[in-house]
């Protein structure tokens, strides 16, 4: 039983746009090592596929969970660490990898967290970008898709724990 699931991008859709920003990515971090950061659990899925088409860089990986303290799909802005990362960054070139970006209170948190670590630079991929629900500007320097204003699913998206491991992006119809 899942319900009723509308795609809004395939499979096919999200695997070539990866390999597109691996692309991208791996031209801009040229002769660097990357150190990617996924926040936990949405971001693994995305994260796993991007590391894997990132074959022309040396890659590592950690990652961090936080919670946001209110309603499960809705972010109140108040956010706090759960599992913080096994390493330091300090000279490392970061990239912090999302599953989507909402109101960007998640992602604003992160950023100031990490920066304050001395990282030799610190940038933001995010697979979804929903930007008109942002309450904060954050500088986001790698977008898979931008999406309407709709509670998107799968491809490590949940709703209520669930659907994270749908390969594909979908909204749940009532
Ligand atoms: P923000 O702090 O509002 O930017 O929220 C970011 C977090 O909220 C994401 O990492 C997701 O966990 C969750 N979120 C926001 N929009 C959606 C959605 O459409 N589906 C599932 N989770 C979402
Ligand atoms: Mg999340």
């Amino acid at each position: 039983m899942t319900g009723d699931i509308k795609t809004l991008i395939t499979e096919h859709e999200i695997n070539k746009r990866i390999r597109e920003m691996a692309q991208l990515i791996s031209h801009d971090y040229h002769n660097k090592q990357v150190k990617l950061i996924g926040i936990l659990k949405g971001a693994v899925f995305f994260m796993v596929d991007l590391a894997k088409a990132l074959n022309e860089i040396p890659v590592t990986m950690d990652f961090m969970d936080v919670s946001s303290y209110g309603a499960s799909t809705c972010t109140s802005g108040e956010v706090r660490v759960l599992k913080d990362l096994d390493e330091p960054i300090e000279n490392e070139h970061v990239l912090l990898v999302e599953d989507i970006i909402d109101t960007g209170l998640t992602i604003r948190f992160i950023l100031k967290q990490l920066a304050g670590r001395n990282p030799a630079s610190l940038k933001i991929c995010t697979l979804l970008d929903k930007p008109s629900r942002r309450e904060v500007e954050v500088p986001i320097d790698y977008i898979g898709f931008t999406i309407p204003n709709e509670f998107v699913i799968g491809f490590g998206l949940d709703y209520d724990q669930r659907y994270r491991n749908l390969p594909y992006i979908g909204v749940l119809s009532e």
